[in-house]
């Protein structure tokens, strides 16, 4: 009787000889068999998913494993599901053909190996050796809410499964984040990430035009709020402004001191200018100024020169130091922003250098250089940091929502 049962299950479950074997010898006890229900299966709640090559090597499996409370077994793939959870009134089983479903209980004692008897703490699994036994983690758990993911898509928790989620909300890339179980049993991989440049407006949405936008620059985090200016949005190459509504201004003057009396006298030179810049163009990786982007700068005569920087040709004698007028202010007031605070000037080799530097503010920064031809230039490229004593008012800029799904 019991042989019969035994050789028939393993005859039904288990195709090839092995398993057939395996399914055979554990059939010694047919307690083994009580809470084995045919036809059914649990969904979802899912470890691990393999095929295994019988129902015992399906058993064995949710026994070494802590976290495994039941498992299905796919009699005719052999597809093993273990999982976290044991069907009950609130957790129903689902008609499955050619599915038998088990809790993990009852097939303790039907492990031969050593790890049968092994606790091991929770997301742990057992690892039969020579030695004994070893408890190593493998579970990576329920995968995690995350910040703007929907519910979360998941085949199995341990090491090679994956969780995705769709982001979506204000000021979020609409994408798929992927979380991923590594070797070490913790979920890793990428968050949901808000948009961070005009290139992830023009990729998010294609009917954003030109304008003030609130984006989440790299350079902090992606997760601090500037306002930033977008230009060229609907083009394959759109920049990133910084609007300054205070005067910034450069100026190379063309005038330059003559004699030892060092009097200042207009020369011809067609290398000076004077500009004010409305808008400086950044790198929101980096907030790095790109202090030799025109685009945004009023030229009031001559050429174009690099922000933040201050340089003449007024010291052709090298006696008239006193006499330097190339000018450079900058003012970040009202954008939320100012300049990295460790930034410093260098003196350009050229007869002279700063003659005047006044930093009167986290904001304001002013400086009078000049040489033949030189004066005073940022030692670094510029950057700009927070300015947590500013607050924007949020009608200043436009949320960004990205549609792609
Ligand atoms: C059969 O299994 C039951 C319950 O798991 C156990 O109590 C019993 O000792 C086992 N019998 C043998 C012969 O191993
Ligand atoms: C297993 O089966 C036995 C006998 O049918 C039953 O008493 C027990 O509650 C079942 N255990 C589980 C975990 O379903
Ligand atoms: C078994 O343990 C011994 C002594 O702790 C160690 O040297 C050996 O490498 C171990 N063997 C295995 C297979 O883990
Ligand atoms: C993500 O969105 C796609 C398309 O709408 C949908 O098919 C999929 O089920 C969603 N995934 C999650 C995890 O919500
Ligand atoms: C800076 O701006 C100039 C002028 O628009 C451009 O040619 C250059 O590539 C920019 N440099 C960087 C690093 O973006
Ligand atoms: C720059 O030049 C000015 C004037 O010659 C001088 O006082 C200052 O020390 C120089 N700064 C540096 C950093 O060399
Ligand atoms: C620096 O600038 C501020 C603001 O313009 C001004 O009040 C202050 O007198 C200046 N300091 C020097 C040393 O010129
Ligand atoms: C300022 O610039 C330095 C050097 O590039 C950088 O290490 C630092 O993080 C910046 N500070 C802030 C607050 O951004």
């Amino acid at each position: 009787m019991k042989m019969t049962r035994c050789f028939m299950l393993g005859i039904i479950l288990l195709l090839n000889v092995q398993s057939v074997i395996h399914a055979y010898l554990s059939c010694t006890n047919t307690t083994l068999l009580h809470n084995v229900t045919t036809g059914q299966m649990l969904p979802n709640h899912k470890i691990q998913s393999f095929t295994a090559s019988g129902l015992m090597i399906c058993a064995r499996e949710c026994v070494y494993q802590t976290n495994c409370l039941s498992f299905n077994f796919d009699t005719e793939s052999g597809l093993c599901e273990l999982t976290r959870a044991i069907a009950g009134s609130s957790l129903p089983l689902v008609s499955n053909i050619g599915y038998l479903y088990a809790a993990k209980s009852d097939w303790v004692t039907a492990i031969s190996e050593t790890c049968r008897h092994v606790n091991c703490p929770p997301n742990h699994r057992c690892v039969p050796g020579l030695n004994g036994t070893r408890c190593v983690r493998n579970d990576c758990g329920i995968p995690p809410t995350i910040e703007f993911g929907s519910s979360v898509d998941y085949r199995g928790t341990v090491p090679g499964y994956t969780a995705s989620y769709n982001c979506s909300g204000i000021g979020v890339k609409a994408e798929v984040a992927t979380l991923f179980c590594s070797d070490k049993g913790i979920w890793e991989g990428q968050q949901c990430r808000r948009v961070s440049s005009c290139e992830d407006i023009r990729d998010c949405d294609s009917s954003y035009v030109d304008g003030e936008y609130w984006l989440y620059p790299n350079a902090f985090g992606n997760d601090e709020r500037v306002k930033v200016y977008c230009h060229g949005l609907t083009t394959d190459s759109p920049t990133d402004y910084i609007t300054l509504p205070k005067e910034n201004r450069i100026l190379w003057p063309h005038k330059h001191a003559v004699g030892y009396n060092c009097d200042l006298v207009t020369t011809d030179r067609t290398d000076s200018g004077e500009s004010v810049f409305d808008k400086i163009r950044i790198t929101t990786s980096t907030m790095a100024i790109n202090q030799s982007d025109y685009q945004f700068a009023r030229l009031l005569w001559g050429i174009n020169h690099e922000y933040g920087n201050a340089q003449d040709c007024s010291n052709s004698n090298g006696v008239c130091a006193d006499t330097v007028i190339g000018y450079f202010k900058i003012d970040t007031r009202e954008t939320g922003l100012m300049i990295n605070r460790t930034a410093v000037w260098r003196n350009t080799t050229y007869s002279f250098g700063m003659k005047y530097f006044n930093r009167s503010s986290d904001h304001v920064i002013e400086a009078v250089c000049g040489g033949w031809c030189g004066g005073c230039l940022a030692k670094t490229p510029l950057t700009l940091e927070l300015d947590k004593s500013t607050v924007l008012p949020d009608g200043s800029a436009a949320d960004v929502t990205c549609t792609f799904f």
